[in-house]
């Protein structure tokens, strides 16, 4: 979602003839897009905040700005750490950085006074419909597009509800539209962004046979001519219905990969975070989605040292890790964040156990990762290819359906194609294969390196 926010802000600067340079050193105005989900990141921000500082006491031009939920949730205080910061903006005010910056470059110019730092953290109706512009110079195979902000759960480990706010649903026209310029700029996948994507307008459109807003997004999104994949992230077991659940066996573009937070595998601890389902609710779910989709991938998120969380606990979390077979996730050694419902109960649980927690889940995941890798071995899968690898001459990068990666040797003319790939290696986290030619939608076009 940052990667989002921030790719927006970046389109909205650009429009107003601001370049994005690959190299900070050689930036005019730098600005940290920011997240608080844990202590540790809101550290690394700060970090480099101070880093940046550093580089502006050298170069009082040099414009810095922190935004997003870190600017959301430590507001004007910032200030009082990194007094030389010219901009603080919090979630609900990205739109309005070209203009506080239009502002603060015609102070430096000597058009007014040296303003104090401008801080905008108010909340703003509608800015969820902000969120909406991408570069049109580049490519984007597959793109996130953000369909809602905001989270009414109160889960009691989490700050996003109090640095996003409320749940605020985009129209489903303007989500339609913005996929359609993207389908026409070459994107052929999306991924849908929601801090809950099934609660989905569930306040401001109706249920319409019995289908939920999220589903009816989904159907909507499914008719769009260009669009080969769509996939979504986060949704919640809660509200993850019949009709949702059906998507799998009559959407074909819905790709077979589902990202499924499940948080821990105790009812105790489910509870105590506020999460309000249970784990059999939870594998009730995964087992009708594996009923019309049998193959599909599915990733969670997992905290590991809750407040509370005995041996006994964790082994509940290793055993329902293992029996719903997650082939990724995320885990996440829990950090006690200000203003949650959980703050009181401290941070007993110790760093050493939590990182021994961590590693034991890692290991079983790197385990079912692998075995489910090394099946795909001399089969062969769809490939939606979205540039150059990293590493390697020639080495381009892809996805499955399943959303593994793939590295496959090929050339430039691939990105973007959809085509077919054998596998013939794999690691636990990766797929290497070679390209079936007679699988590149337009072999006229092609030439193998
Ligand atoms: N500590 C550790 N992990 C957290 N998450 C959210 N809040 C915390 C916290 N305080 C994790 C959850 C969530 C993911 C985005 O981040 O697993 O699903
Ligand atoms: Fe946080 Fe819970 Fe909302 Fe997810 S559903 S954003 S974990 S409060």
């Amino acid at each position: 979602m940052n990667e989002r926010d921030s790719a927006a802000v970046a389109t909205m600067l650009r429009g107003k003839g601001y370049s994005i340079v690959e190299n900070e050193l050689d930036a005019d105005v730098v600005l940290l897009n920011t997240c608080s989900i844990r202590d540790q990141a809101e550290q690394k921000a700060i970090g480099k905040a101070g880093h940046l500082t550093k580089r502006k006491r050298k170069n009082p031009n040099l414009i810095l700005g922190i935004m997003g939920c870190m600017a959301q949730n430590r507001g004007g205080a910032l200030i009082d750490s990194l007094p030389d910061l010219d901009l603080i903006v919090g979630t609900q005010k990205f739109h309005r950085i070209p203009d506080h910056l239009d502002h603060i470059i015609a102070t430096l110019n000597g058009l007014g006074p040296k303003p104090d730092s401008v801080v905008d953290l108010e909340e703003e109706s509608g800015s969820q419909n902000t969120i909406k512009s991408h570069d049109e110079e580049t490519v984007q195979v597959a793109a996130f597009v953000s369909i809602m902000q905001g989270c009414n759960m109160k889960c009691s480990y989490c700050i996003v509800p109090k640095t996003r706010g409320v749940e605020r649903a985009r129209p489903m026209e303007d989500i339609i539209d913005e996929i359609k310029k993207l389908v026409y700029n070459g994107t052929r996948e999306v991924t849908l962004l929601g801090q809950i994507v099934n609660q989905y307008a569930v306040r401001e459109f109706p249920f319409v046979n019995k289908k939920s807003p999220f589903v009816q997004l989904l159907e909507r999104i499914h008719e769009i001519d260009g669009i080969e994949r769509i996939r979504f992230t986060s949704p919640h077991p809660i509200g993850f219905r019949d009709d949702l659940i059906n998507c799998y066996a009559r959407l074909p573009k819905l790709c077979e990969y589902l990202h499924f937070p499940m948080q821990s595998g105790s009812n105790r601890i489910l509870k105590a975070m506020r999460r309000p389902y249970t784990i059999e609710k939870f594998g009730e779910i995964i087992s009708k989605i594996r009923a019309v989709r049998p193959d599909i991938y599915i990733s969670t998120d997992v905290i590991v040292g809750f407040p509370g969380e005995t041996d006994e606990d964790f082994g509940l979390t290793c055993q329902a890790f293992e029996a719903f077979g997650f082939d990724m996730a995320y885990l996440f050694k829990y950090s006690m964040r200000p203003g949650t419902t959980a703050e009181r109960l401290g941070d007993p649980i110790p760093q050493y156990i939590k990182e021994k927690r961590n590693q034991i889940l890692l290991n079983i995941l790197r385990e079912q990762s692998l075995v489910r890798n090394k099946a795909l071995i001399g089969k062969v899968e769809e490939v939606l290819f979205e540039g150059p690898a990293k590493k390697g001459v020639n080495m381009f990068m892809g996805r499955t359906r399943g959303h593994r990666k793939v590295f496959v040797q090929a050339t430039p003319r691939l990105i973007g194609q959809l085509a077919r790939v054998k596998i013939t290696n794999v690691t636990s986290s990766t797929l290497m294969g070679e390209l079936l030619l007679e699988g590149v939608e337009s072999v006229e076009n092609f030439v193998y390196a």
